[in-house]
């Protein structure tokens, strides 16, 4: 078993998760998780926004199996769309469609993102939807095709270790998009597993989008892609304010503040709340040496 597919096990274990929301921010997941209410979340942004960094929130919960869970977790999100309004936070909100009812019914989940949406288009905030595992792409992006004949304040996630991201870029292209390496484990026959292959297909689905694309979101720590992109666009004569980058709260602190004050429009991608485990899992799964951040959290009481 690889560390990755390890960090993955654990990151799916409900006696964990239930146990990591009954005992707080654990781990050293304090370092990259924004705190468990409201003001700690807030007073993070407003940190990031007065650096030159704007931020996507995320009220962190997924692969939830009650209806209940997915109608407390709509109202949470709610209630940070007030809170970046009252705030005047330069913020917008990232969401998860398994944590809004996706598993449940496709159709209740519809409701649920449909109120966050209207919500948020009230006040000109934009809805990013994050994508998940393979099983729940379709789904989501069937709730995507359903919302815009409404609503122009959404746009979603490509996965570059997907064989079949090329066709989706395509399709959505003319939408606001973030493009990912992707974080889930997938089979071979679905997802490119070799790092360099999905190094390639991500630098090729940036550059289209960056061409051809509405606002890319160009997520990613790795240092080698951010120079590819910063060549790149300087060759295609690209304006600034056709991209961003976005990182990880906590990640490469130095980094983002170094790309904001090169002139770069940068988004800080901002979790908070109780439910950290299975996404602080995930970070350890990508990044075995992430495990620092717990060391140093352990020893530095
Ligand atoms: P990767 O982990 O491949 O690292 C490449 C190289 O970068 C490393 O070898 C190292 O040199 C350098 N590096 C990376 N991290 C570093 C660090 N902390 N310190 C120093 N050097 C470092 N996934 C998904 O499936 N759905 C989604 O919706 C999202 N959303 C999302 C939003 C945002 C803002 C980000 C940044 C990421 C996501 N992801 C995601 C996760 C994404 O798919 C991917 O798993 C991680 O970003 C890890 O890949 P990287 O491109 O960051 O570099």
């Amino acid at each position: 078993m690889t560390p990755k597919d390890f960090f993955i096990g654990l990151s799916q274990n409900k006696l964990l998760n239930d146990l990591a929301k009954k005992y707080g921010l654990q781990l050293g997941a304090k370092s990259v998780v924004a705190g468990t209410n409201l003001e700690e979340l807030m007073a993070s942004v407003k940190e990031l926004n007065a650096q030159g960094i704007s931020t996507t929130i995320d009220n962190l919960g997924e692969f939830v199996s009650d209806k209940k869970e997915a109608i407390e977790a709509k109202e949470q999100i709610i209630q940070v769309i007030e809170a970046i309004h009252e705030n005047n936070a330069n913020a917008h909100i990232s969401v998860k469609a398994t944590q809004l009812g996706l598993d449940i019914d496709y159709h209740f989940c519809l409701e649920n993102v449909k109120e966050i949406v209207e919500k948020a288009s009230k006040y000109n905030i934009f809805i990013n939807f994050d994508m998940e595992d393979y099983s729940h792409l379709q789904p989501s992006f069937d709730l995507i095709d359903e919302l815009s004949k409404d609503y122009d304040n959404i746009g979603t996630v490509i996965q570059a270790y997907f064989f079949e991201s090329g066709e989706n870029i395509e399709k959505y292209k003319d939408y606001r998009l973030r493009i990912v390496k992707g974080a889930y484990k997938e089979p071979e026959n679905l997802a490119y597993q070799d790092k360099k292959e999905i190094d390639r297909n991500f630098i090729e689905l940036i550059e289209y989008h960056l061409l051809h694309g509405k606002f890319t979101s160009i997520a990613t720590h790795d240092h080698h892609i951010i120079n590819h992109v910063k060549r790149f666009v300087d060759e295609h004569h690209i304006s600034k304010d056709k991209f961003e980058f976005q990182m990880l709260y906590g990640f490469r602190k130095d980094l983002q503040l170094q790309l904001a004050k090169e002139g770069y429009q940068f988004c800080t991608y901002v979790p908070f709340g109780s439910d950290w485990y299975g996404y602080f899992m995930r970070r350890l799964a990508e990044r075995p040496q992430n495990i620092n951040l717990v060391a140093k959290q352990v020893f530095n009481k």
